[in-house]
């Protein structure tokens, strides 16, 4: 049975229409990423959930309780929202404590739990403090504490890790999403960093322009994507943009020509994508016959500690980005300058 239940939601501001027509359904328990680019509307959407903003058509269940008009605090679910202020006179702990105590909890009980979030937020050193005297990533795991404390039916989070260094931020989002899980807490989780959205979510929902672009887990969201937007949005691509020039092969504006193997590719396709990791470079000639091939120089050799990417232009201009494992100790170090043959499996481009 879906727990979070959007039908056609849409949110105007005048004659702007920032949030068109959403619908979704979400399981119980289910870890859901908003991911978009700036402005497309996610804190939107997520504050009509939140009830927080009123939605201007469309409706929100959460299980079988309708709760399109229904204030915040009867929707009852867990906010982290930008912003979303601490009580500023109570501590770290008391602040955490609240909600338990509006819900009577019983006293040790509600210690216990204060305890087991602040351990997990990493904040037990710091439940006597003022919100005052925290930093600003300390502030917002606070925040996020207070919001988990109370086991929520339902969790949104509204970029709750955005005030964390990278180190932090992977540990406590590590830790939110076992909480989550063991609790199996219905969450949704606004973010617009891509790598927190594929590594944490059941599933993840790319927006854009108001719209849902696409939903699916984080693998059919990088491997599959459906459109050219979601392609050139998640990870990295060399995007080409031309048309079919018979079956199986593309041929791209600047006049490059490319072989592929995937039967779906659609027959008005307008552009072909090829990941990074999909590209290997070798000096010297193509092989005779191979297809999946174009003659480059390299550019640009930029390392990047995992990986080192090289940026190759054919001979028309088109630039084609590869991501070598730095691993492969038996690798060419390539120079710009170098003239290098571009390669990758058949299956690897992807066509819009
Ligand atoms: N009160 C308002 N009146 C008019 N336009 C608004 C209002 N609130 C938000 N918008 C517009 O709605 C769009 C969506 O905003 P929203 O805050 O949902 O984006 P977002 O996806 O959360 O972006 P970000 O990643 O920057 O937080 C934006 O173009 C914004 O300018
Ligand atoms: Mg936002």
């Amino acid at each position: 049975m879906s727990n979070i239940l959007i039908r056609d939601l849409i949110k105007r501001h005048g004659a702007l229409v920032t949030v068109d027509r959403v619908s979704l359904e979400i399981g119980q328990g289910e870890f859901i990423a908003f991911l978009g680019p700036s402005g497309c509307g996610k804190t939107t959407t997520l504050r009509m959930i939140a009830g927080l903003t009123p939605a201007s058509a469309g409706s929100i269940h959460f299980g079988t309780r309708e709760v399109t008009h229904l204030p915040p605090y009867l929707r009852d679910a867990g906010l982290v929202f930008q912003g979303y202020a601490l009580f500023p006179h109570m501590s770290v702990a008391e602040n955490v404590a609240f909600g338990l105590q509006m819900r009577k909890v019983d006293r040790e009980e509600a210690r216990r739990r204060v305890d087991e979030v602040l351990s997990l937020v990493k904040l037990a050193h710091l439940a006597g403090r003022l919100p005052k005297e925290l930093s600003g990533g300390q502030q917002q795991r606070v925040a996020l504490a207070r919001a988990i404390v109370y086991k929520p039916e339902v969790l949104l989070l509204d970029e709750p890790l955005s005030a964390l260094d990278a180190q932090l931020r992977t540990e406590v989002r590590t830790e939110l999403k076992r909480l989550q899980s063991a609790l199996g807490l219905t969450t949704i989780f606004v973010t617009h960093d891509q790598d927190e959205a594929l590594s944490v979510a059941d599933r993840i929902v790319v927006m854009s322009a108001g719209r849902v672009e696409q939903v699916g887990t984080p693998r059919e969201i990088y491997q599959r994507p459906a459109t050219r937007f979601v392609a050139e949005f998640i990870g990295r691509t060399n995007l080409f943009p031309g048309g079919l020039d018979g079956p199986g092969r593309f041929r791209s504006e600047s006049g490059e020509r490319f072989a592929f193997g995937n039967a779906d590719a659609p027959s008005n396709a307008s552009a072909l994508a090829i990941r990074p990791e999909h590209v290997s470079l070798q000096r010297g000639a193509p092989a005779p016959g191979g297809a999946c091939t174009l003659e480059a120089t390299v550019e640009d050799v930029i390392y990047r500690g995992a990986l080192t990417e090289v940026v190759v232009r054919t001979a028309s201009g088109a630039r084609l980005a590869a991501h070598l494992h730095n691993a492969d100790s038996g690798r060419d170090d390539l120079r710009p300058g170098d003239p290098v043959v571009a390669s990758w499996p058949a299956d690897a481009p992807m066509l819009f």
